[in-house]
């Protein structure tokens, strides 16, 4: 069965852990999060962005897919469906389809439009037992066609969007998404800091979770971060084990080209990725 994401994050918010949120791409991807986060015994949030979304034929079909590995993978720990970067009528038809969790993007919103988006969002989440994110200040770079400049939050509005009694907050603290570039100044815990003093007990959400240093990561976690997510860093493993295996010909010895063996590698890799995000997340054995 499926959940939402709030207990799982207020059980992080006050373990002082984070959960990651994985984003899936196809149906090994999302064999391998889930094959990862069993074996680790952590709770699990799969993320889907609008464009993943559409790449696995529509939402309706990543829920039934989602719904029947996790019965037929035997997976017993908790996991979310969550819509990444949601629209707000992209997260309409998630919530339509059968998604656990939401995020509202209205952060390219005046803020007076993301507060009322976002209130009337909260209103038919809760009534479903739905968990909504919402977000404060653009994260930087891009993800699937979501262009942000990296626009750093105002704790006051994030308080003001908080008070609307959303699960979970993503602020952007200098953030970006995709790989970080070489002059990258880092995360503002100064303005975390602030964040999560004014939001009170709030999960806050980390976006751009991909090659941000151990050391960040743990200071965000200590500042109030209970949601990481991970995009990224999982395509680039994918990726390096799958070339790794045509160089080596792989493909050419006996039916490696069968696409069984040809994504085998980078599927592990992706295991082995999650694996070392939970370990450093501080989610191993909370399910
Ligand atoms: P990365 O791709 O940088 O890991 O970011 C993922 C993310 O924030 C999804 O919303």
């Amino acid at each position: 069965m499926l959940v939402s994401s709030t207990q799982m994050l207020q059980k992080a918010r006050e373990g002082k852990y984070a959960v990651g949120q994985f984003n899936i791409n196809n149906l090994e991807w999302t064999k391998s999060v889930l094959l990862a986060c069993e074996e680790m015994r952590s709770p699990v949030i799969l993320g889907v962005s609008e464009g993943a979304g559409k790449y696995m034929c529509g939402f309706k079909t990543v829920t039934a897919m989602v719904k029947a590995m996790v019965e037929e993978l035997g997976i017993t720990v908790p996991v979310s469906l969550h819509l990444d970067h949601g629209t707000y009528e992209g997260a309409k038809k998630c919530i339509e389809a059968g998604f656990t969790s939401i995020m509202f993007d209205g952060s390219h919103y005046p803020i007076e439009e993301n507060i009322e988006k976002t209130k009337e969002l909260v209103g038919i989440c809760h009534d479903l037992g739905l968990s909504l994110e919402a977000e404060v200040g653009a994260i930087g770079g891009e993800e699937d066609g979501v262009i942000g400049n990296g626009e750093v939050a105002d704790p006051n509005e994030c308080k003001m969007i908080a008070d609307l009694g959303i699960d979970m907050l993503a602020a952007g603290i200098g953030n970006i998404h995709g790989v970080y570039p070489e002059n990258w100044k880092g995360l503002n815990f100064e303005v975390l800091e602030q964040i999560s003093k004014i939001t009170g007990d709030m999960p806050l959400v980390l976006h751009g979770g991909t090659g941000i240093p151990a050391d960040m990561i743990k200071k965000a976690i200590s500042l109030g971060v209970s949601k990481i997510n991970v995009n990224t860093e999982c395509q680039l493993s994918f990726c390096a084990a799958t070339r790794k295996y045509i160089e080596e010909d792989g493909d050419k010895k006996s039916k490696g080209f069968d696409p069984r063996k040809l994504l085998k590698p980078g599927a592990e890799a992706i295991i082995e990725t999650v694996k070392e995000k939970i370990e450093l997340f501080g989610s191993a054995g909370k399910a």
